[in-house]
């Protein structure tokens, strides 16, 4: 591997996350306590975990450079996942674990890695991060699913649930409602041909009958975010008395929505438990070990804070 000059680990397997603006991720902080818990382990391990800020005219250049960066891969985050997709010489077509493999499906990749010979694979594990908090909340029983949104996030949620491959019984009845009709019918659509039997579109004004009986409500808005406009509540009494709400925003960590599926006595699941779902994957591909079980990521994330500021590229960007 060529040495990184950006690290003071010449010998470390080096990673990271690229997106725009990286001020809001707490990836760097969840890889790097793994990567200190196994050095703990075994002082000979070697591992760099770092945030890079690449401007959205360099995207493009800054993947194809990736061979050239010394990097083992990155994560990609906003608003890369679907420019990483076309820089991609492969897509990862089988995994071990749940659905890797469906990143063609759901548009968008999130994790990038360089193989020996120089070459791009490219693969999505938000599917799998998300699967990963609905078996932590123990709701693995899948009845009908309302998908608020219809974004990348939507995307990956809707093969997540759809997927006879994601290790759940699959979703049968998808109903998704978004505020634009013709992009919650392209999710509808997306969640038929990855396996459900019953999917409709709807508006927000429709939101109560998308409701209606089902067991599973999942926010992949960015609605209820720090800094985004409120999400408008949709009636909770609505879904099945055993149903869980899912919000997949993360910042802040108990949503008006999650408080309000508590007070109504629903399992609540929150987006921290998709995000290290998505990292674990991410961690084994870069550094070849499983994240250590000595790391409670939930506390960890709890109260952090983005920790360095973004590293510069490695490498010049043609
Ligand atoms: P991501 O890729 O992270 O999912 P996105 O593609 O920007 O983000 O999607 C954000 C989702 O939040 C979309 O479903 C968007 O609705 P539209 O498809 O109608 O744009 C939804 N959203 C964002 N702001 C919204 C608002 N103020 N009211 C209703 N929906 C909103």
């Amino acid at each position: 591997m060529t040495p990184n000059p950006s690290t003071n680990h010449p010998a470390a397997r080096v990673a990271g996350v690229v997106g725009w603006p990286m001020a809001h991720s707490l990836s760097p902080t969840l890889h790097g306590a793994w990567i200190k818990a196994c050095r703990d382990r075994d002082p000979s391990f070697e591992g760099v975990y770092r945030a890079f800020a690449v401007r959205p005219e360099h995207a493009e250049n800054a993947f194809r450079s990736l061979p050239d960066s010394g990097l083992v891969g990155v994560n990609v985050t906003v608003p890369y996942k679907e420019v990483a997709l076309r820089v991609l010489n492969e897509i990862a077509q089988t995994g071990k674990a749940h659905i890797l493999g469906r990143a063609r499906d759901i548009g968008a990749v999130n994790l990038i890695r360089v193989t020996p010979e120089g070459h791009l694979t490219g693969d999505n594990t938000d599917a799998v991060g998300f699967i990963e908090g609905l078996y932590q909340a123990g709701a693995d029983d899948l009845g009908p699913a309302v998908i608020l949104g219809a974004g990348g996030a939507a995307r990956a949620v809707a093969v997540a649930l759809a997927s006879r491959e994601s290790g759940l019984p699959n979703c049968e009845d998808v109903r998704v409602v978004n505020r634009t009709l013709d992009k919650a019918t392209e999710i509808a659509q997306l969640a038929k041909s990855c396996g459900a039997k019953t999917v409709t579109a709807n508006t927000w004004s429709d939101a109560g009958r998308a409701l209606e009986g089902a067991r599973l409500l999942v926010n992949a808005t960015s609605l209820g975010m720090h800094g985004s406009a409120p999400l408008a509540i949709p009636d909770l009494s609505l879904l099945a008395p055993d149903a869980a709400v899912y919000d997949l925003v993360y910042v802040p960590r108990e949503t008006e929505l999650l408080k309000a599926a508590r007070r109504q006595g629903l399992t609540a699941i929150e987006g921290l438990d998709m995000l290290i779902g998505q990292a674990r994957p991410s961690f084994e591909a870069f550094f070849g070990v499983t994240p250590p079980d000595s790391v409670d990521a939930r506390a960890l994330l709890a109260d952090a804070r983005p920790a360095n500021p973004p590293a510069d590229w490695p490498v010049a960007i043609p």
